[in-house]
């Protein structure tokens, strides 16, 4: 599995934006591969998708491990401010994104905020070969749009109900705002979960 992982992080990684830095991406990969096999597996998730480099290996590794299941993205783009620094993610990276993932049918992308999108998911349906899905689990989940300490916090209360056990919350860039969020992962007394800080990544794992 070594070998198709590096594989796969090298044809996706130059549409990311962790080009310097490919030990998160091999990082989030490599969790992302340990993915328990389901029966009828729940969808995987993506917050903040950018140029579509990290969904792009998402959906790689999806195909790799015969998972028959959906990838779903969600980033507003539209040059929306980004937590009060310069970086824009706009028209770009969003025709970007929808190039580099064109190629897979199992592909959904969400245009909106993170916190729009966990208000809707127990209101929306999709469908998958012929089978009308709700978003009740997921079997794997990125974090990677607004790195504030309170979004993320945000995000991960909302959506660890619904992960699979055994299946993975990968948080990147943890170490931002004074390692916010990785000390409220360290202080954690929640015993449903495993929790890894790397120097900048959080891993949950859900027992
Ligand atoms: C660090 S980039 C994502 C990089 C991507 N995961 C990769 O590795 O290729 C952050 C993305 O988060 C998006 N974003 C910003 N605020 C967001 C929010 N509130 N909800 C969802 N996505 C957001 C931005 O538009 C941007 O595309």
């Amino acid at each position: 599995m070594e070998k198709v992982l590096e594989k796969i992080i090298k044809e996706s990684i130059s549409y990311s934006d962790s080009k310097g830095d490919q030990k998160d991406f091999y990082t989030m990969a490599e969790y992302a591969a340990k993915t328990p096999k389901l029966e009828e597996q729940p969808t995987f998730l993506e917050i903040g998708t950018r140029g579509g480099g990290s969904a792009l290996a998402l959906l790689k590794i999806i195909k790799t491990l015969g998972l028959d299941t959906t990838l779903v993205t969600v980033d507003p783009y539209g040059d929306k401010p980004y937590d009060g620094k310069p970086w824009k993610y706009g028209d770009k990276l969003y025709t970007q994104m929808k190039k580099v993932l064109a190629p897979y049918g199992n592909h959904i992308h969400y245009q909106m905020t993170s916190e729009d999108f966990i208000n809707i998911i127990d209101t929306v349906h999709y469908w998958f070969k012929g089978k009308e899905r709700m978003f009740s689990e997921f079997s794997f989940i990125l974090l990677d749009g607004s790195h504030l300490p309170k979004t993320v916090i945000f995000e991960y209360k909302r959506l660890l109900p619904k992960l699979i056990k055994g299946g993975y919350i990968v948080i990147d860039n943890t170490n931002f705002y004074g390692k916010e969020v990785q000390k409220h992962f360290q202080g954690s007394t929640d015993k449903t979960v495993e929790v890894i800080n790397t120097k900048d990544q959080t891993i949950i794992r859900k027992l």
